[in-house]
């Protein structure tokens, strides 16, 4: 899929964002297929820890398991970055470190709320979906190599811009804070969080297990997971948070025993 480059992304070149965010190297783009797999060609060539590609639009924007992310242009954020940590022991704890960093940088623009993470990889806003994240390994060789971190954030978007069948279920930052925030100074928080938090270990630092709890989604809440691609049932119960490996901490309604549930996708039951 070809891409197209941009000069200026919300008037600033990628020299001037790089310094803004603290970024090695920005890559900016008019269109590309997914920012994720620009990140992962550009990791395989040896790209920097910070480096960071992003895309006014992504015409093959991709979510977790398989599905689609639609990223339309001048509304959103759709951006990847490259991380290179020494190790990381539990691939499952990245997106989750990611969500909450990501969630608390976008605090200043919500005077009047704050964002969740529904575990594994969802950002919500007043239960509805405002964003989510997709973290990729990548190989070099037969070793493990880079990882990227992409982040969708719905930022500009009113109601109609979402596709009819999201429209119910989706939000945008300027939807809940009833004012639309400027996407440049979005980024630049959210983006510079990110490089400090990625140039730390993946594993839970001090006040982090707390800072998930206090914005959990599902914490105390009946939950049923699924198997991401099929659909089928593989857990019903009451969450009872994130551990510190990542995983969600399941109360099964059948058998009463907890569990940790290392992944599915997770939905509210309804009963
Ligand atoms: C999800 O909720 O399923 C994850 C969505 C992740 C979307 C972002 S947008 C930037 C990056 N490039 C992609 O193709 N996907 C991620």
């Amino acid at each position: 899929m070809t891409e197209e480059p941009l000069e200026r992304w919300e008037g600033g070149t990628a020299a001037e964002l790089a310094a803004e965010w603290g970024a090695p190297a920005v890559h900016l783009y008019r269109t590309v297929g997914s920012t994720n797999d620009l990140a992962r060609r550009l990791a395989a060539g040896g790209a920097a820890e910070g480096t960071v590609v992003l895309a006014e639009e992504q015409r093959a924007g991709r979510g977790r398991a398989g599905r689609g992310w639609v990223s339309p242009a001048e509304l959103g954020l759709w951006l990847s970055i490259v991380a290179r940590p020494a190790a990381v022991p539990e691939p499952g704890l990245l997106p989750i470190l990611v969500g909450l960093h990501v969630a608390t940088a976008l605090d200043k623009f919500l005077p009047d709320h704050s964002t969740q993470v529904k575990w594994p990889n969802d950002l919500v806003l007043l239960g509805r979906k405002l964003g989510g994240i997709l973290c990729e390994a990548t190989w070099e060789g037969n070793r493990p190599g880079a990882f990227v971190v992409g982040v969708g954030i719905n930022v500009l978007h009113d109601p109609a811009d979402f596709p009819e069948e999201v429209r119910d279920s989706a939000i945008s930052l300027g939807m809940a804070a009833g004012a639309k925030p400027p996407r440049r100074a979005v980024a630049a928080s959210l983006v510079a969080a990110l490089i400090r938090r990625l140039a730390r270990p993946v594993a839970m630092q001090p006040g982090e297990l707390d800072a998930l709890a206090s914005r959990d989604l599902l914490r105390g809440r009946a939950v049923v997971v699924t198997e991401p691609v099929s659909g089928a049932t593989l857990a019903q119960g009451w969450a009872e948070g994130i551990a510190a490996d990542g995983s969600l901490l399941l109360r099964e309604t059948d058998t009463g025993f907890a569990r940790a549930v290392h992944s599915g996708t997770v939905r509210l039951r309804q009963d």
